[in-house]
C-alpha cells in the first residue's frame, strides 16, 4: 500500500483543517496543521512581549522553542515547550497577529524545515498556505480550497456561537479579508494555488462532499 502526501492549501477559514483531519483519519495518515505552528510561535512572542516585526528576535525565540502536534481523541493537540496551548493559539489576538509573524523569511525557513521533517516518512495530510508550493512540492495530491469570504465568515461565526463564544459577523469578515490580503501579498511563499493543485470551491458543498472529492483524487494517485 502506497503512502502518499496530501497538500491542502487555501485562504483563512476555508475548512482546510476540518477536511484534512477527516481525510487523515480515513487513510490512517498523520495530520499536520502548519498554521498551528505559526500560531504557537505568535502566542509565545506575544507572551514574551517580543516585537512581531523583529525577525531576529523572533528567531531567537523560535530556535529555543519546541512545537509538537499530538493526535488525540478530541483532535490534534498543540504543545509549546511541553505545555498544551491548543486553545490559547486560537484567540483573536493570536489570529490577528499571526500573519505578521509568518511574513519573515527566516521564520518560514525554519518552520518549513520542521514541517518537512514531520512529513519525511510519507502518509501525511498537511494543511496551510504554502504546502503545495514550498513545503511538499512533490505531494501526489494537491488541493486548493476556496470559498467566498461571506461563506467563510458565516461558518466561523456559527462555530463561535455553537461554542458559546462572542462573535461579530462583520468583524470576522474584515479580519478574514485582511489575513488573506497579508498572506497573499507577502514576499516569501505567499498564499497561492500551486500550478498542479486541484481547485475546489467549497462555498456550496458540504464537508462530506469536499472529503469525497479529495478521497477520489487520492485513490486515483495511490
Ligand atoms: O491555518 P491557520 O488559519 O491556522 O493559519 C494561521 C496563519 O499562519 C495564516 O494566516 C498565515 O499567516 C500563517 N500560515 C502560513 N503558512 C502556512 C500556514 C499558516 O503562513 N503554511
Amino acid at each position: 500500500n502506497n503512502q502518499i502526501s496530501i497538500a491542502i492549501d487555501g485562504p483563512a477559514a476555508a475548512g482546510k483543517s476540518t477536511v484534512a483531519k477527516i481525510v487523515a483519519e480515513k487513510l490512517s495518515y498523520i495530520y499536520i496543521d502548519t498554521g498551528a505552528m505559526y500560531r504557537a510561535l505568535t502566542y509565545k512572542a506575544i507572551s514574551n512581549k517580543v516585537d512581531l516585526e523583529d525577525e531576529q528576535a523572533l528567531m531567537n525565540i523560535l530556535n529555543e522553542t519546541s512545537i509538537e502536534l499530538l493526535p488525540s481523541e478530541k483532535g490534534q493537540l498543540i504543545y509549546l515547550d511541553g505545555e498544551d496551548v491548543t486553545n490559547d493559539i486560537r484567540t483573536s489576538e493570536v489570529t490577528n497577529s499571526v500573519s505578521i509573524v509568518s511574513m519573515h523569511r527566516l521564520v518560514r525557513e525554519e518552520m518549513v524545515s520542521r514541517q518537512q521533517s514531520f512529513a519525511h516518512s510519507g502518509g501525511v495530510v498537511m494543511d496551510g498556505r504554502d504546502i503545495g508550493t514550498h513545503v511538499l512540492p512533490n505531494a501526489e495530491v494537491k488541493v486548493f480550497l476556496l470559498a467566498s469570504v461571506e461563506e467563510r465568515a458565516l461558518r466561523r461565526h456559527n462555530e463561535n456561537i455553537q461554542k458559546g463564544f462572542p462573535s461579530d459577523l462583520e468583524k470576522l469578515k474584515e479580519e478574514i479579508s485582511l489575513r488573506d490580503k497579508l498572506d497573499s501579498e507577502r514576499e516569501v511563499a505567499p498564499l497561492k494555488k500551486a500550478e498542479d493543485a486541484e481547485e475546489i470551491d467549497t462555498t456550496s458543498l458540504t464537508i462530506e462532499q469536499v472529503v469525497e472529492k479529495i478521497m477520489d483524487l487520492t485513490n486515483e494517485r495511490m
